[in-house]
């Protein structure tokens, strides 16, 4: 009998009203405990979810290139290294600490902050949080740009299919890639800009959110350069689940980028064209607006293997894990249907 399928984490659940982005640093010597803990976060995510069933609340969990190392064995995630900092010529990148990433998600923001809290709590003084960023929906799923953002992204199994690792490495399976980014807008300078020229910089009409024709659409619009295609013509996809956040007294407005994505090269890519230009120099115009303060890379494991990480020195070698499916078989989304995670409510 085929063995069952990795249950991939809650990535691709129903849009969210709220969020709460927050990364956290391991403890030297405490590797064991936080690992535990990961293992517990499908349980806390049930005590909270199952009690406000129908405001699919998502915990999302995720691990650096370093925490990997040094809290899980056996192989690694293939693609898993990392942040690369970006330094363009007029634009930079940053890469900051953080060994975890948590994305919790859902229809009230009271049902992240309890869920956090809880598992902030078990987790205790063998993490710290490095950054906390409570995001949420402006209006039409707007940024604080005042543009619908969100709207390109795949549905369905095509999400799936750009999201979730399948069989270019099997032991793998059913995890993903997210990169995230913590960006501060220049309100004042965008707001000096007429709505054209806003529209000019994004790619896109703003009341109506229709993409400016190919002829009208700058090549340094953000939409132009984030329009990437494979060899042969096909376009490249991540899902990208944006919150902007703020706050009023310290005139901070900024968006909280996150995108997931079945191989991190996709988002570098794109990463590139914004920063470093394509054709060099011709840098994405959103970024004479918005400076990146944070940047991470992270794996995002399927719950089942999150649930049991294995600890250094104890996980069977590559060679041993169990015969994947042919690369072109079921995904790991398909047999479940999109969003019905283990531990998310019924
Ligand atoms: C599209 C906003 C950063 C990748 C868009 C759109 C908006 C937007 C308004 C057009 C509507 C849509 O399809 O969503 C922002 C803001 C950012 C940001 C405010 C931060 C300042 C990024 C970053 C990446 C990215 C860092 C990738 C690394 C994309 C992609 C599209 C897009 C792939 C869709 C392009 C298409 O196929 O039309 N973004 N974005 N964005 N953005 Fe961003």
């Amino acid at each position: 009998m085929a063995a069952p399928q990795p249950v991939p984490q809650l990535l691709l659940g129903p849009p969210a009203k709220a969020a709460l982005f927050l990364t956290l640093t391991v403890a030297p010597g405490r590797e064991d405990d936080v690992r535990d803990g990961l293992g517990e976060l499908s349980g806390l995510s049930r005590s909270v979810a199952f009690r406000a069933r129908d405001d699919a609340l998502a915990c999302v969990a995720g691990l650096s290139s370093d925490a990997w190392d040094r809290l899980v064995g056996g192989p690694r995630p293939r693609g898993l290294h990392p942040f690369t900092p970006l330094h363009g010529p007029r634009h930079h990148a940053p890469a900051t600490p953080g060994d975890l990433l948590l994305h919790l998600r859902a229809r009230r923001a009271d049902l992240c902050f309890e869920l956090a809290r809880l598992v902030l709590d078990r987790l205790g003084d063998a993490v710290a949080v490095v950054d906390e960023v409570h995001g949420f929906t402006y209006f039409d799923e707007r940024d604080l740009l005042g543009f619908v953002d969100g709207s390109e992204n795949p549905t369905g199994s095509a999400a799936a299919d750009a999201v979730l690792v399948a069989g270019e490495d099997p032991g793998f399976r059913g995890g993903s890639y997210v990169v995230v980014q913590k960006y501060l807008h220049d309100l004042t300078a965008w707001h000096a800009l007429p709505t054209e020229e806003q529209e000019r910089v994004i790619g896109r009409a703003k009341a109506d959110n229709l993409e400016l024709p190919d002829d009208v659409k700058p090549p340094d619009s953000h939409v132009a350069l984030n329009t990437v295609e494979d060899e042969n013509g096909e376009q490249l996809q991540i899902v990208r689940q944006n919150m902007p956040f703020g706050r009023l007294g310290a005139g901070e407005f900024g968006t909280y980028f996150i995108g997931y994505a079945r191989t991190p090269d996709i988002t570098e890519r794109m990463l590139r064209n914004m920063f470093l230009g394509d054709p060099p120099g011709t840098t994405d115009r959103i970024l004479d607006f918005s400076t990146a303060v944070t940047g991470g890379l992270f794996f995002v494991p399927s719950a089942t293997l999150l649930d049991d990480l294995p600890a250094p020195g104890t996980a069977p070698a590559a060679e041993d894990a169990p015969e994947p499916p042919p690369a072109d078989a079921e995904r790991p989304g398909d047999s479940l249907g999109i969003g019905s995670l283990k531990g998310a409510p019924a």
